[in-house]
């Protein structure tokens, strides 16, 4: 597994003993039951810069270090990753920054991780690469090590071709993804953004999934299949987590704690931009105003954890957001009733399980999001059949659970405050229609699936190097 972090963050103290916590976001969450289980290596960054370490083994799984220095992470990882791909990929939510010292970083950086992969990977065996980070790490790789049979996964949208274009480096990221002999999205929509760019800026030839890549002499050499492989979370051990007892008490707790509100609505997301947390924010604020809804009666508790702090978009969503929460606490809250509950924290596993049981309206209002594993999360805790899932039609899981949300499109904010209203009157026969069908997707496609799915593709795919 090659990923850009380990799916722990960590320190070595001055007696060279290793300290480590999980590291945030989605991919990791579904990933790390994935490996618990194989006997692999995991190669990534650990977090935090000029970092060496031998590998070591945490949690039952080999994790091998790549270092990073403060100026490849202010390039590669804050630069190219979080402000040029991330905002091109999300729609241009936000404007994308191109700079070429930021590209050269990232090949460099793309290199290192490829050449960590190439000393760990035993002959033949199965390498899968992760994420935007690191989508130049298959051909480099496949140059290194011609024998391993590669996967590549992106966890975020892939954007049509007339974004996609804007990059400079437009053609050597769509050969650098085609190293690999499987290409994994979240949608079929991403899938056939890539090939559409394949199409559009190389000389390959394509039909339906499949890439045929030819060399400079118009030989061919291989096949490359594209193709969803929507992601998804460890169900089973989800559910477990939010039956345990104390679980539950903890969830009784938080909503004594909240004055026992007739309505809990609940946002989980990480400080994003692409989350719509401001959107939410707005509309909820105006139905405070319009009466629709009122503090003795409801309240929206919003955890938004920590991320991309040295990024200047994310610092000014931050000031936004946290200003926005002020305005609407000042302006509508009383002694004993905020009208927003604002948390800037992660929290583990445990307490998230606790919100999610705890929250009657889970709202994900997205503007553009590869999957949302927190959607799949709330129906994974709600073995009770009850709470409503609020979700962006933006989500690569709005594909997959429609019909069981109710959809919302974000920009409009009139039709969000009606959804909103209406999930919070939301009968309890209605509730449980609903949920019964979302966990019967939720607790069936879990992430063992998914991996097994993929690995099970690539393998079963005809030797690498054909011509054919
Ligand atoms: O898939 C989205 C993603 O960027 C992952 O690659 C990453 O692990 C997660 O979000 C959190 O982001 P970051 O690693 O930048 O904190």
């Amino acid at each position: 597994m090659v990923a850009n972090r380990l799916p722990v963050d960590f320190t070595v103290d001055e007696n060279g003993d290793v300290d480590w916590q999980r590291s945030p976001g989605g991919l990791v969450t579904a990933l790390e039951p994935v490996m618990r289980g194989a006997d692999g290596a995991w190669v990534g960054w650990s977090g935090a810069p000029g970092l060496e370490h031998e590998p070591f083994t945490a949690d039952e799984m080999l994790l091998v270090p790549v270092t990073l220095s403060a100026d490849e992470i202010e390039r590669y990882y804050e630069g190219f990753s979080n402000d040029t791909l991330w905002p091109l990929y999300h729609d241009v939510i936000s404007p994308p920054t191109y700079h070429r010292q930021w590209w050269d970083a990232y090949r460099k950086v793309n290199l290192r991780f490829a050449e960590a992969a190439a000393a760990q990977a035993a002959p033949g065996a199965v390498v899968w690469v992760h994420d935007y980070q690191l989508q130049l790490v298959p051909k480099m790789l496949r140059d290194l090590r011609p024998d391993l049979r590669i996967g590549f996964f992106d966890h975020i949208p892939f954007p049509p071709v007339e974004l996609f274009g804007q990059l400079p480096w437009r053609s050597q990221i769509v050969e650098g993804l085609l190293g690999a002999d499987l290409i994994g999205f979240q949608r079929g929509g991403d899938a056939s953004n890539f090939v559409r760019a394949v199409r559009r800026l190389t000389k390959h030839t394509t039909r339906g999934p499949i890439v045929t890549v030819t060399d400079d002499d118009g030989q061919i050499t291989r096949h490359v299949r594209a193709a969803a492989f929507p992601i998804s979370i460890d169900s089973k051990h989800f559910d477990e987590l939010a039956r345990k007892p104390e679980v539950q008490e903890r969830a009784a707790e938080i909503r004594a704690d909240l004055g026992n509100p007739q309505i809990m609505m609940l946002g989980v997301d990480r400080l994003d931009y692409t989350k719509g947390i401001r959107h939410r924010i707005k509309a909820y604020g105006e139905l405070l105003q319009d009466g629709r809804l009122d503090v003795e009666h409801a309240t929206l508790v919003q955890v938004a954890s920590p991320s991309r702090e040295n990024v200047g978009a994310y610092q000014e969503l931050r000031e936004h957001v946290e200003g926005l929460v002020g305005r609407i606490n000042g302006e509508f809250g009383e002694l004993g009733h905020s009208a927003i509950h604002y948390l800037h924290h992660s929290y583990p596993p445990e307490e998230m399980a606790a919100l999610y049981l705890a929250a009657d309206v889970m709202l994900v209002t997205s503007l553009r999001d590869g999957m949302n594993l927190v959607a799949k999360e709330y129906v994974a805790a709600r073995s009770d059949d009850q709470g409503v899932l609020v979700l962006s039609e933006f989500t690569g899981a709005a594909d997959e659970l429609a019909p069981g949300p109710l959809l919302v499109n974000p920009h409009d904010i009139d039709g969000m405050k009606d959804i909103i209203v209406a999930a919070a009157h939301m009968d309890h026969r209605e509730q449980r229609r609903r949920m019964r069908r979302l966990r019967r997707k939720v607790m069936s496609d879990d992430v063992a699936k998914w991996s097994e799915t993929f690995l099970g593709v690539l393998t079963a795919m005809p030797p690498r190097t054909s011509h054919v």
